[in-house]
């Protein structure tokens, strides 16, 4: 199994990357963010916890993303790999997540940091907000809010991985291809 966290604040360009990677490689593309707005289309109780914590910019509780990923894992076994989107976003979810994958005899590969500057992610969220629908892209001070809690509680997760190695910058600030481009650039050393 290949595993690949893609990794980067809020409006870094992972949602857009992960769609052309997984179609390149084969990989099942696991966004909690795009798991929880599905619930939350749904209405079910799960969605309904979790739009308090989406609405404030604030992030949803771990057990309840780590049981989502449980859940995925399990339903995908005998995948070729997983590119995790907007996962782990705090050390307990990193811990878990680990863990989870060592049940399962495999490990992150690498985790791609896609780096890109705050100017440029409120400007790109501005532009989203227009045609996404999403109620945490509608409003400046939630998206500020976001990127605050990206620095203080996701950030730590890049630490923790860069204890083992696993990480590596790529610009964010260029056109898709050529971000894609230097993505793929490093999966291509790694991947069998
Ligand atoms: P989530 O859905 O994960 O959102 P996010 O991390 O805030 O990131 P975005 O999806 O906003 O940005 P992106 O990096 O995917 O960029 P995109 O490709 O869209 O999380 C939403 C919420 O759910 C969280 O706040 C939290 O409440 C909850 N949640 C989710 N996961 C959780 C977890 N694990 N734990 C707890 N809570 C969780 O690009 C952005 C825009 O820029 C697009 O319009 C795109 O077209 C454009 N763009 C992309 N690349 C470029 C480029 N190179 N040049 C110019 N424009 C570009
Ligand atoms: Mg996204």
């Amino acid at each position: 199994m290949f595993n690949l966290i893609l990794f980067g604040p809020p409006g870094s360009g992972k949602g857009t990357q992960s769609a052309k990677l997984v179609e390149k490689y084969g990989l099942i593309h696991l966004s909690t963010g795009d798991l929880l707005r599905k619930e939350l289309k749904l209405k079910t109780p799960l969605g309904v916890e979790a739009q308090q914590f989406i609405d404030k910019g604030q992030l949803v509780p771990d057990e309840v993303v780590i049981g989502m990923i449980s859940s995925a894992l399990d339903e995908n076994a005998g995948a070729r790999g997983f590119l995790f989107d907007g996962f782990p976003r705090t050390v307990a979810q990193a811990e878990a997540l680990d863990k989870l994958l060592e049940l399962k005899k495999s490990s992150i590969a690498l985790v791609l940091f896609l780096d890109v500057n705050e100017d440029e992610l409120i400007q790109r969220l501005i532009n989203r907000a227009k045609t996404s629908g999403r109620s945490d892209d509608a409003d400046e001070n939630i998206q500020r809010k976001r990127q605050d809690v990206y620095r203080n509680e996701t950030l730590p997760v890049a630490a923790h991985y860069d204890k083992f190695k696993k990480v590596i910058h790529v610009d964010g600030m260029t056109e898709i291809d050529e971000v894609f481009s230097g993505l793929t650039s490093h999966i291509d050393k790694k991947i069998a």
